[in-house]
């Protein structure tokens, strides 16, 4: 079976082949979505709120990412596996992200690292790719940035933001980026980004225009229930499903149901 790689994504985009990603934070997630076709797997720091429980993606961390990513990495034959650089893991120094970003490569073997942010993070971007570790761009509604935002809206709906957003867009692609997730933009917007780069566009959220489409797993597959954004559809409910699943089992344990006889060894 053909890896998925950073090239063959360009080439995709440029055959107008929409690419599909998925998040996964474990083995048995990771090999049922290789296994169904998806052709970038991000091991997103979303794992923060959709595994840990957390509100916001802030407190994951280095070793937790390592962990999850490796898991992921090993189970995944077919699709690009990318690691979403923790918050504080990239920001501090160009240095400081080059030995998180090789961690991530060296130990947990992933094929790319993702990093939230534009203009701010072009040298960081630049130095990473020139030392040979692909690197995916994100722009828009960037989570990490939650409390500056103040709120999970949509972003680049005024003027100033929509242009800069642009501007970092090219940026980064300049700086070698090989792909940008765009996370909650107006779909004009996005369209425009999408169709003003080579490199293709991951939307989130950013409606049709985008080159592919990311969601968080969890979320289309209607297990994480504690909030659902407009841009979520639901291919499965299986919070609920599971829930009825273990009721049946609470059930069956306290009738004296099971285990049966065959259930059991003579
Ligand atoms: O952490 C994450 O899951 C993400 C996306 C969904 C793009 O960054």
């Amino acid at each position: 079976m053909n890896r998925i790689t950073t090239l063959e994504l360009k080439n995709m985009k440029e055959r107008g082949d929409k690419i599909v990603a998925l998040t996964a934070y474990d083995a048995l997630f990771a090999e049922i979505e290789d296994r169904a076709g998806v052709d970038l797997i991000l091991v997103g720091d979303s794992a923060a709120m959709v595994v840990a429980g957390y509100e916001t993606t802030l407190p994951i961390t280095m070793e937790q990412m390592l962990y999850h990513c490796s898991i992921v990495s090993k189970a995944v034959k077919r699709a690009l596996v990318v690691a979403d650089m923790p918050f504080l893991s990239f920001q501090i120094s160009v240095e400081d992200a080059i030995r998180n970003a090789g961690r991530f490569l060296k130990e947990s073997g992933v094929h790319a690292v993702k990093i939230e942010g534009g203009s701010v993070m072009l040298e960081t971007v630049r130095t990473l790719v020139q030392l040979g570790i692909p690197v995916m761009g994100h722009l828009g509604l960037t989570p990490q940035s939650v409390h500056q935002f103040g709120s999970y809206e949509v972003r680049g709906k005024d003027e100033v933001e929509a242009l800069q957003l642009l501007k970092d867009a090219k940026l980064l692609e300049d700086a070698g980026a090989f792909s940008i997730v765009l996370e909650k933009i107006p779909a004009r917007l996005a369209g425009e980004v999408s169709h003003s780069l080579k490199i293709p566009t991951i939307g989130i959220g950013s409606g049709p225009e985008c080159d592919g489409q990311v969601l968080v797993n969890y979320d289309m597959l209607g297990l994480y229930n504690k909030f659902k954004p407009r841009f979520v559809r639901r291919y499965l409910e299986m919070a609920k499903l599971v829930e009825d699943a273990v009721q049946c089992y609470c059930q069956d344990i306290r009738s004296g149901n099971f285990p049966s006889e065959k259930e059991s060894y003579s």
